[in-house]
């Protein structure tokens, strides 16, 4: 597995390969992997001849300065589990390689930025979508891999990919999960034993909503059953628990067809924001 810091070394291993017609499948991380990660790499792989894994956590998306100084780096661990996993390339870049400047540019993305995590962290979506767009130009992959964890960005970027014709085909990967049913996240690290234990609670109370409404319970009915199990729990901070339209991320009073709505939760625990969803 070859590890890259400079975008011209990148280019010129993927010049090499793209003389020899292979494919490139580019998997964005912020590093910190674990299994939600690899599978996207896993996926990768099946369908590409090169997969290639940026590692960066990203300043200009985090609005939380305390959240950026503490979110985890590993990078020596990431790259065994990125050498076993059978990922071709590492682009490990510094934030002065990224961002020679700051950017001016400034990316809106519309009502798909005025909900859910756009409107509780302002800018997210901007510092994503200059990250994004300068991946894809730095790698000019043939498919990109993103996981449906982060329902809100998987929007946000298939409009990028729309608006700017990156011309790439955008693959969503399903949300990998502890085994009692904590979806696996970077920041899962930072909770202490007692939110660890508790964590488990969030798909819970999704799941059971999902169930809920499977069975045809009203929509504003369930919401309220969901907000009052976080209330029993002194350690949630709960943000939001939208019960949405899979394309327009609006909230609904009715569910639509199988596969076309999403619970999305987004919530404290202790220090640490986790977010999740379900598709149904
Ligand atoms: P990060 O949080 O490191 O996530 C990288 C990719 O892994 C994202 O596409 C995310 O949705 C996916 N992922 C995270 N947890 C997952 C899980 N449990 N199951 C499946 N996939 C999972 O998302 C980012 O980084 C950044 O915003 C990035 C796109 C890299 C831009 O900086």
């Amino acid at each position: 597995m070859e590890v890259f810091t400079s975008v011209k070394s990148l280019r010129q291993y993927l010049d090499q390969q793209l003389l020899q017609q292979k494919t490139v499948g580019l998997v964005p991380t912020m590093g910190a992997l674990h299994e939600g990660h690899i599978s996207l790499i896993e996926a990768a792989r099946k369908d590409t001849d090169i997969v290639v894994c940026s590692v960066f956590v990203n300043p200009t998306q985090f609005n939380n300065p305390e959240d950026l100084a503490k979110y985890p780096r590993t990078f020596e661990a990431d790259r065994a589990m990125l050498e076993n996993a059978g990922c071709s390339a590492v682009f490990a870049p510094s934030v002065e390689e990224m961002y020679p400047e700051q950017p001016v540019v400034k990316m809106n993305f519309g009502a798909l930025e005025t909900v859910m995590e756009g409107a509780s962290r302002p800018g997210h979506f901007n510092g994503v979508g200059i990250v994004v767009s300068k991946l894809f130009n730095i790698v000019r992959p043939h498919r990109a891999y993103f996981g449906q964890k982060d329902l809100q960005q998987v929007s946000v970027v298939r409009q990028l990919v729309s608006d700017l014709a990156f011309g790439l085909e955008l693959i969503v990967c399903p949300t990998v999960r502890e085994k009692d049913g904590l979806a696996m996240s970077s920041r899962n690290t930072r909770l202490d034993a007692t939110e660890r234990a508790i964590a488990p609670h969030i798909y819970r109370i999704l799941a059971g909503a999902g169930e809920e409404l499977n069975a045809g319970r009203k929509v504003s009915e369930v919401v309220s059953w969901a907000k009052s199990e976080f209330g029993k729990i002194k350690e949630f901070t709960l943000d939001y628990f939208e019960v949405i339209n899979l394309k327009t991320l609006l909230p609904i009073e009715k569910t639509g067809p199988a596969g076309s709505n999403a619970i999305c939760v987004a919530t404290l625990l202790g220090p640490v924001r986790l977010i999740d969803n379900i598709v149904f």
